[in-house]
C-alpha cells in the first residue's frame, strides 16, 4: 500500500484553502492509503510564536483535522516536534542540501520580502525540513495545494541525492497529489492572489467562523464597476470571485452568474450572497464539530499519544536503516 505524509503549520484556524488545498483530499485518501498526517510545529518556529500561542495553535489545527473529518483510527495523526526522528533526517538532510538552490526558491524569496528583518537558517532550509516530514515515512504521495508544488520538487531532490551519494536506491520518490485532476489554488476575499493566514484576517474565510462573519467577509470582497462590454475578460478580482463559485457552489449556479457576466447583467452583490450562503454550508458541519471536540482534552491527548507512538514506530525504521547506510556504527 502507498504512503501518504501531508502537514500543516500551526499558525492558527484553517481556511477554506486549506480545506480545499489539502484536508478534502486527506479525508477521502485515509481510506485507500497507509496515512501520516501532522502538524507542522516545528516549521512555525520560523515566526518565533511564544509557548502559550504554539501551544494552542497546535491544538487548534489537531482540533480543526478531527473536526473535518480525518479519522485516528484510519489515519496517523500526530505532532511534528513528538517525532525528534524528523529532526535527526532533517539535519543529515541539510548537509546535502545547497546554499544556491535553497536562496533561489520561491516561497523563501517571497517569505524575505515580506519579512527582511527575520532571514533565519531555518527559513532557509525550511525545504529541507519538509523533505524529511515526508521521507521519513518514505511517502510517495504528498496531498498539498498548488503553493507546495516546488517543496516536493526539492523533496525529490534531496531524496535522490541521498539515494546517489550512497550509491542506495534507499528513498522513493514523492508528488504532490491532489483527487482531483489538478493541484488547486483557491484565492483569496482581497482580489490579489491566493487565501492564506499571512495575507490578513479579511482575505481568508476560516472553517470556525459563524455564518454572520462569512457574510460580512465575502460582502467586503473587492469588486469592480461591472462589465462594460458583453463576454469581457474579468479581471483578476471578479475571476477569483467566480474561481470561489466554483469550488463552493453548484455548476448550475456558477454558470447562472457566469452568463449574467457575459451579458452584462451581473449584480455583484447577488452573487456574494450567494457564495456566502454556499461557503456557509460547506463549513457548517465542521463548524458545529469544532465545538464539541474542543471541549474533549482526554479525546485530543489520547490522539496525539497514539499518533505519536505510531509514526514513531515508522520513523525510527527509516533512522535506524538511515544511519547504517551512513556509516554511523555501533562499537
Ligand atoms: P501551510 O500550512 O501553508 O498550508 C497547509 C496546506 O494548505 C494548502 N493551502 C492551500 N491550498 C490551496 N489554496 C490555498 N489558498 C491554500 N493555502 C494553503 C497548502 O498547499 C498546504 O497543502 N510547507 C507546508 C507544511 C508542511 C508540509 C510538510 C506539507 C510541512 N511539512 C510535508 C506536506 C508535507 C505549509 O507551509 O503548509
Amino acid at each position: 500500500m502507498e504512503t501518504v505524509v501531508s502537514g500543516i503549520r500551526s499558525t492558527g484556524k484553517l481556511h477554506l484553502g486549506n480545506y480545499y488545498g489539502a484536508i478534502q483530499n486527506f479525508v477521502k485518501m485515509q481510506n485507500e492509503y497507509n496515512c501520516y498526517f501532522f502538524i507542522a510545529d516545528l516549521h512555525s518556529l520560523t515566526t518565533h510564536p511564544t509557548p502559550a500561542n504554539l501551544h494552542d495553535n497546535v491544538k487548534t489545527v489537531l482540533i480543526e483535522y478531527l473536526a473535518a473529518g480525518i479519522d485516528p483510527d484510519k489515519a496517523t495523526i500526530y505532532v511534528q516536534s513528538d517525532v525528534p526522528e524528523i529532526s535527526e533526517l532533517y539535519l543529515y538532510l541539510n548537509m546535502n542540501a545547497y546554499m544556491g538552490e535553497l536562496e533561489r526558491s520561491t516561497s523563501f524569496k517571497d517569505k524575505v520580502r515580506a519579512n527582511p528583518d527575520n532571514v533565519n537558517a531555518g527559513l532557509l532550509t525550511y525545504p529541507v525540513l519538509m523533505a524529511a516530514d515526508i521521507l521519513i515515512h518514505k511517502a510517495t504521495k504528498v496531498p498539498v495545494g498548488k503553493d507546495q508544488e516546488q517543496h516536493l520538487e526539492m523533496a525529490r531532490t534531496f531524496g535522490n541525492r541521498f539515494n546517489r551519494l550512497y550509491n542506495h536506491d534507499y528513498f522513493p520518490e514523492p508528488y504532490a497529489f491532489s483527487a482531483g485532476e489538478s493541484l488547486v489554488k483557491i484565492p483569496g476575499l482581497d482580489g490579489k492572489g491566493k487565501m492564506g493566514k499571512s495575507e490578513g484576517e479579511a482575505n481568508a474565510v476560516y472553517l470556525s467562523d459563524a455564518p454572520e462573519v462569512i457574510r460580512k467577509k465575502v460582502m467586503r470582497a473587492v469588486t469592480d464597476g461591472g462589465p462594460l462590454i458583453e463576454n469581457q475578460v474579468k479581471p483578476a478580482e471578479i475571476e477569483n470571485l467566480f474561481d470561489l463559485l466554483k469550488f463552493l457552489s453548484t455548476p448550475d449556479t456558477y454558470n447562472h452568474f457566469n452568463d449574467l457576466y457575459n451579458s452584462m447583467q451581473i449584480r455583484y452583490g447577488d452573487l456574494k450572497k450567494q457564495l456566502a450562503e454556499d461557503m456557509i454550508i460547506a463549513t457548517a458541519p465542521i463548524r458545529d464539530r469544532i465545538n464539541d471536540i474542543a471541549n474533549d482534552s482526554e479525546f485530543l491527548r489520547k490522539v496525539a499519544a497514539q499518533g505519536a507512538d505510531k509514526a514513531r514506530e515508522s520513523a525510527t525504521r527509516t533512522i535506524r536503516e538511515v544511519r547504517e547506510i551512513i556509516g554511523f556504527m555501533k562499537f
